[in-house]
């Protein structure tokens, strides 16, 4: 099946390194756990090191991104993982959920795999506003809604989960969508977007970066978000999601 990053994830290491607050936070949810398995593991990001991990990453061109010494790769999809029942204390998923083709199978599969729970980093759509959206790139909304779920979806399949807010420093190092919000003129930068799946979905950005350009030049985004210049960090809608004592087969969700 041809991959979306593929095409994309050329330059994804650059741009795309582990943020040590992001990747203290993901720790911390991963608890004792003794053994991980980390589902659409890309480059390699967020995977702890003082434990046995093994990765699974679908694309060529992401797998080969993966430094040296770093975790062994099996290339699958997370809707069919090439291991037993329980296989693993947990599984990890990071930003990835919403490419999967068939996102509940492979819900199902991270808590197959995974005796004691399963981390998600994800988006929660519509749980707050972002300017770079709402002000210049509406369709990157129109495009990620669908295919992001909504915390009540991750609750029908997964069952109880707990939900942790994850504020997005101000100087994030990872460059997902939200990481340069208090950074505007990074989204002017091509390699910048490069790095950002949604951005390769938009046919034409040049009108939304006409806008966002001349609006750093006049004044008016200062005018309308200088407030966020005073922030540390902002919730953007990302979440840590944990499914603990993944359930037993029968009570999964199809
Ligand atoms: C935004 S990247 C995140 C990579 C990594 N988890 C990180 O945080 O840097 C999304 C990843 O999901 C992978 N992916 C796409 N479809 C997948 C599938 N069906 N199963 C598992 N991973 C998939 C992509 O190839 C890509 O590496």
């Amino acid at each position: 099946m041809p991959q979306l990053y593929d095409r994309i994830g050329a330059g994804y290491k650059a741009h795309r390194r582990p943020d040590p607050r992001i990747g203290a936070a993901i720790l911390h949810a991963l608890g004792p756990a003794g053994s991980v398995v980390n589902v659409g593991a890309g480059a390699g990001s967020y995977e702890p090191t003082d434990r046995p991990v093994v990765a699974v990453e679908p694309s060529p061109t992401m797998i080969r991104q993966r430094p040296p010494g770093s975790a062994p790769v099996v290339q699958a999809s997370a809707t069919a993982l090439p291991f037993r029942d329980g296989a693993f204390d947990a599984a990890l998923a990071v930003l990835t959920v919403h490419h999967w083709p068939d996102r509940a199978r492979g819900l199902g599969e991270l808590q197959r795999v995974a005796r004691d729970r399963a981390v998600i980093l994800t988006w929660e759509p519509d749980a707050a506003r972002f300017w770079l959206v709402d002000d210049y790139f509406p369709a990157l909304a129109a495009l990620d809604r669908p295919i992001f779920d909504t915390l009540d979806d991750l609750r029908r399949i997964l069952g109880p989960v707990e939900i942790q807010p994850l504020p997005i420093p101000h100087d994030c190092v990872d460059g997902f969508l939200g990481a340069h919000w208090r950074r505007p003129h990074a989204y002017l930068d091509p390699a910048v977007r490069g790095a950002i799946s949604t951005f390769s979905k938009i046919g034409d950005v040049e009108p939304g970066l006409s806008r966002l350009r001349s609006d750093l030049a006049d004044g008016t985004w200062l005018r309308r978000h200088g407030h966020l210049l005073e922030r540390d960090a902002l919730d953007l809608g990302y979440r840590l999601v944990i499914a603990q004592h993944p359930l037993p087969p029968g009570e999964r969700a199809g």
